[in-house]
């Protein structure tokens, strides 16, 4: 019997020791963790279950037969996080490069079942070179075994993919189906082909870090949520994110303790917005001052920054929060800030999470690039994502809500529940020296009779009163007393019920 229990361990470890120790050291040289120690510091103490650690792959071509490590290059299992349960997996680059195999593929897959039956979210460390070369064709249909499963999941339980590595190939497709993506500084990458590819087909010289890292993926492209500055880092943070979440789409958001009153008055506010409607002010102060304890947690920070996404608490319940921002681009709405905030507000839905919008937007950017770059279609996501959103909806005018982008930004006409204003909201179809412009363009050598038309304009809608008279405001109320006002409209929407039309799905504009 102490033999066999002996043979258990001595198997234990040698699959415990990976590509082995010399592959291990070269990965901690580049600065990054195994991913036995990736899972160690993302789960709570003690909670990881491993499941498949005997697995081995079957190819017999090129030698396979005599390269075979227990596990397969990856780990996979489940554990918790704060206490909350969590499917993993983690793939080790010191075997074969953390390429997958069939059977790497089919460890994924049981996670990712596991996940979507049990009702609990799933996280994928990736740090893969991509479909295992020697294998084929079967790596490809292992790669399309776990593709179809991030599609059936999508909706149904958060995904969240950390990208530690190198990520080529089918290993960037995978990741791109999640809910979110987080990268590491100077250590990740993601592309569909690497540079030498991208230099033989279109002659362009470039480094992988331009390419595919970090910075690239989440200021250019919007591939990735967030970066990091190291692995650490990286597994903190999604540790953070993933106390936002709820288990599944059947499960209210989590509900945590929360030491700060819902009845917190904030006079600073009263002069948050500056006299001159032309100067900026920081809405992250804002936000801050709404949530519990002042915690933001936020996506896609360094793209579209016109337009702010994320997370925080009211009551110890977790709100995703859109914002324009009236320091980058005047707050305007453009492309890319309708696609980022258009996916968070459709995740909200998906996962019952109540949105909170604060406008201050004076309306679509207009210009040549925004209209051939088809910012119909994409500022149409948006509309469209809020149409269809049945969450609970507050939105509150800080300022400025001018035309298209008032209705846009959860306007009453898109079901928002309760649409508050600060005294200092602007309701137009435009600001008032533009439409004075307009409706009387024959007075346009007069400065005197157009500065009374301008006046005029103002007086009508620079302010809230004229929507609030129709029922499109709710009410107008002191931003000194907003975290109150909001906490007090979630709490009284907690039941709140509403469906769409049967559909089999929505035709979004993508
Ligand atoms: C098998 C692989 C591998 C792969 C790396 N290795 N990638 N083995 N299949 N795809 C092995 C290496 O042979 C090496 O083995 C070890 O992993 C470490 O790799 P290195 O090259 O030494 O590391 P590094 O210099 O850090 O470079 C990492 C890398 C590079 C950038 C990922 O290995 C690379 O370019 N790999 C190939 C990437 C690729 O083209 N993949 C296929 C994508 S196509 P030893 O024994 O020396 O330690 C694809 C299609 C899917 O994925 C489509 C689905 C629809």
């Amino acid at each position: 019997m102490k033999d066999i229990l002996q043979q258990l361990e001595d198997r234990r470890d040698e699959a415990r020791q990976g590509g082995g120790e010399r592959r291990v050291a070269a990965q901690h040289a580049k600065g990054k963790l195994s991913a036995r120690e990736r899972i160690e510091l993302l789960l709570d103490a003690g909670s990881f279950e491993e499941f498949d650690m005997f697995v081995t792959h079957r190819c017999t071509d090129f030698g396979m037969e005599r390269q075979k490590v227990p596990g397969d290059g990856v780990i996979t299992g489940w554990g918790t996080i704060n206490g909350r349960q969590v499917y993993v997996f983690s793939q080790d680059f010191t075997v074969l490069g953390g390429s997958l195999s069939e059977t790497h593929a089919q460890k994924i897959c049981k996670v990712m079942d596991m996940a979507m039956q049990n009702g609990a979210p799933i996280i994928g460390m990736n740090d893969s070179g991509g479909a295992r070369i020697q294998e084929g064709v079967a790596s490809l249909a292992g790669y399309a075994e776990v593709f179809k499963r991030n599609v059936l999941a999508s909706g149904v339980v958060p995904q969240i993919s950390m990208i530690m590595g190198p990520c080529a190939g089918g290993a960037v497709y995978s990741p791109a189906m999640t809910d979110f993506i987080f990268m590491v500084r100077d250590s990740s990458y993601m592309f569909v082909t690497g540079p030498d590819v991208v230099k033989t087909v279109t002659n362009e010289v470039v480094t992988a870090e331009e390419l595919g890292g970090a910075s690239t993926h989440v200021k250019k492209s919007s591939v990735a949520d967030g970066a990091f500055e190291n692995d650490v880092a990286a597994i903190t943070e999604v540790r953070r994110l993933f106390d936002f979440l709820p288990m599944d789409n059947r499960a209210k958001p989590p509900r945590r303790p929360f030491f700060d009153s819902p009845d917190r008055i904030e006079p600073s506010l009263d002069t948050l917005v500056p006299d001159n409607p032309n100067q900026p002010y920081d809405m992250k102060e804002l936000i801050g001052k709404i949530a519990d304890e002042g915690d933001f947690f936020e996506i896609q920070e360094e793209f579209a920054r016109n337009i702010l996404t994320g997370f925080i608490r009211l009551e110890g319940s977790t709100v995703g929060v859109v914002a324009n921002q009236p320091m980058v681009l005047a707050g305007c709405l453009d492309i890319d800030s309708s696609r980022k905030a258009a996916r968070f507000v459709r995740f909200c839905d998906a996962f019952e999470i109540p949105i909170l919008t604060l406008v201050d937007v004076p309306g679509f950017l207009p210009g040549v690039t925004q209209e051939y770059g088809g910012v119909i279609k994409h500022g149409a996501k948006l509309l469209f994502a809020y149409g269809e959103a049945t969450v609970p909806k507050v939105t509150l005018i800080t300022r400025k809500a001018y035309g298209g982008a008032y209705v846009v930004m959860a306007s009453k006409h898109l079901r928002g529940d309760f649409n508050y204003a600060w005294p200092t909201a602007e309701v137009a179809v435009m600001g008032a020296k533009g439409a004075a412009e307009i409706m009387y363009r024959g007075d346009a050598g007069d400065a005197e009779k157009m500065a009374a038309h301008v006046a005029a304009y103002e007086v009508n809608f620079a302010n809230p009163f004229k929507a609030a008279e129709r029922g499109f405001v709710d009410e107008v109320i002191m931003p000194s007393s907003t975290r109150k006002r909001v906490c007090r409209a979630f709490a009284s929407l907690r039941g709140k019920q509403l469906s769409n039309p049967w559909k089999k799905h929505d035709n979004i504009p993508l």
